[in-house]
């Protein structure tokens, strides 16, 4: 695979060739070759700093009905109100656009993740407070987003909320078209949610929602992402 040099206003022509390797994400394939990275004159620290921000990603993950996209709305709904740039990714809606082509299957989720953690990549490196809500079911493929993302900007935060409570809940009536056999590889019911070993946030979603916003925000100003 070949793998390219980021060039800088100081390179010269000569000294500007694509190299051939450099430690790589294994699980990425690059089929482009001759291309030519460009560092720019602004970078993230100076978006960072108009901003009065520090970029992350919070990356939710947890059963459907869990209430990622809820508590994440909210999340961000209340950073906004403090004057904080945020951008919310959300599973169902980057899946109607972006990654409309992808279904269920493992591979599918897969790819759903890789493109998320490039977007997220590009938002933080814009210097925004990126916030996403999507199942990512599987350890190996948000292991992959956060070595796509830098480790010290990925926040995995687990919203931990039983699947049975989930099923109660079933807001959108996938739980019951999965448990008739009308929906396949659902998460929880026929496909695996693999618990995150070590989140970094630990949200319980049977909790008041203002419970879990207070544990959010406490986080951010405890890591000066916000003030
Ligand atoms: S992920 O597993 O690839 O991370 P993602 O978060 O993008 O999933 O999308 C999940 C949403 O798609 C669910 O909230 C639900 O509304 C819908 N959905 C449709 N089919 C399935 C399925 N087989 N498994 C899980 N969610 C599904």
């Amino acid at each position: 695979m070949k793998k390219n040099k980021t060039i800088n206003s100081t390179d010269s022509i000569d000294s500007i060739k694509p190299i051939d390797s450099i430690n790589s994400i294994d699980s990425i394939n690059s089929i482009s070759s001759n291309i030519f990275p460009i560092s720019h004159k602004i970078n993230r620290i100076d978006r960072e700093k108009i901003k009065k921000q520090k970029s992350c990603v919070l990356w939710f993950t947890g059963l459907s009905g869990s209430g990622k996209s809820t508590i994440a709305n909210e999340l961000e709904k209340r950073l906004n109100e403090m004057g904080y740039h945020t951008y919310l990714l959300d599973g169902d809606n980057i899946r109607t656009g972006l990654n409309s082509d992808l279904g269920f299957s493992d591979s599918d989720r897969k790819e759903n993740i890789r493109r998320i953690a490039e977007v997220v990549k590009l938002f933080v490196d814009a210097g925004l407070i990126t916030i996403t809500a999507f199942i990512s079911p599987f350890r190996k493929d948000r292991e992959m987003a956060r070595n796509i993302i830098g480790e010290e900007d990925f926040i995995e935060v687990f919203v931990d909320t039983p699947l049975e409570e989930c099923i109660k809940r079933d807001p959108k009536g996938l739980y019951k078209k999965a448990l008739r056999g009308e929906i396949k590889d659902f998460t929880g019911i026929d496909s695996p949610y693999e618990r995150p070993e070590k989140p970094i946030i630990h949200i319980y979603g049977i909790k008041k929602i203002e419970k879990n916003i207070t544990q959010l925000l406490s986080f951010l100003k405890n890591k000066k992402i916000v003030g």
